[in-house]
């Protein structure tokens, strides 16, 4: 798979962002934490890979705007395009030595999403897509699962922790789905439960109360893959909702009836 010049300055700029925090993984005891919200963590790890990727996309794009979790917001020369970074999305599993946590980086032009990228360092999975390009694992394209009875499928969600104010919805779904399906999982990152519904690893995922950069690379992977994605009202814009629901095209509907209802 041959990507655009765009693409390739993602991937790579993954990739060195990666290094750093497979470094800082070894060493999680060390790393200086602090935090920003009751449940909400940010550790040396993360401001080091949010500057790694600072300097190899904008220095490749220097007029592009810039918004990421730790580092704020910059309006770029250039008002249409855009970079949308977390540079670690799921600081608490790294926090806790979980290999399970990814780098998130996508491309907005004009309000949409054009290309992204989830990477998770510490299993080596570089998950990527461009629009009109496919979705993409490593060497390998990617698509939804083919699943379409909710009895076989699995779903993934984020539980509300402490400072997070969803939990009654939350458990409304719960109750609802959890009876009716084969199961629900909680990983702990927003980027890699798309990347994997994209992956057909689970047939669906949702969850409210999240971020711009905890999506945007995800909602691009998830269509090129062939999935549905929408807020979870689905009139809301999901980069600024913060809500998300998405699944295979064969159980979207099923599920998100269970879900909106
Ligand atoms: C978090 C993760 C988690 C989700 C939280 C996010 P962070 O991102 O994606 O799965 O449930 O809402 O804030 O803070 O680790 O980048
Ligand atoms: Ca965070
Ligand atoms: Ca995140
Ligand atoms: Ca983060």
């Amino acid at each position: 798979m041959i990507g655009s010049a765009n693409l390739n300055i993602m991937i790579k700029a993954a990739r060195k962002a990666g290094r750093s925090l497979v470094k800082d993984f070894r060493e999680v005891e060390n790393l200086q934490v602090s935090r920003k919200g009751a449940g909400d963590f940010v550790s040396k790890a993360d401001i080091a890979a949010e500057k790694i990727l600072k300097e190899e996309l904008m220095g490749a794009r220097p007029t592009y705007g810039w918004l990421a979790e730790e580092g704020g917001e910059d309006e770029g020369a250039d008002p249409t395009r855009r970079w949308i970074v977390d540079p670690l999305d799921g600081t608490t599993n790294f926090l806790h030595g979980l290999p399970h946590w990814a780098i998130s980086i996508a491309l907005e032009h004009k309000g949409k999403v054009v290309a992204g990228v989830v990477y998770d360092a510490a299993k080596d999975e570089m998950f990527f897509a461009e629009k009109g390009a496919g979705a993409w694992m490593n060497d390998t394209r990617i698509r939804v699962s083919g699943r379409h009875r909710m009895i076989e499928s699995i779903f993934a969600t984020g539980l509300p922790f402490a400072g997070r104010s969803d939990l009654p919805e939350t458990l409304k779904d719960l109750a609802r789905l959890m009876p009716a399906c084969a199961g629900v999982r909680r990983w702990g990152a927003a980027s890699l439960d798309l990347a994997y519904v994209a992956a057909g690893r689970y047939e669906g995922y949702w969850e409210r109360r999240l971020n711009t950069w905890d999506l945007a690379a995800g909602v691009i992977i998830v269509q090129e893959a062939g999935g549905l994605i929408e807020a979870v009202n689905p009139e809301d814009d999901i980069l600024t909702s913060g809500d998300v629901l998405c699944a295979n095209e064969s159980i979207y509907e099923t599920f998100a009836k269970v879900i909106r209802d």
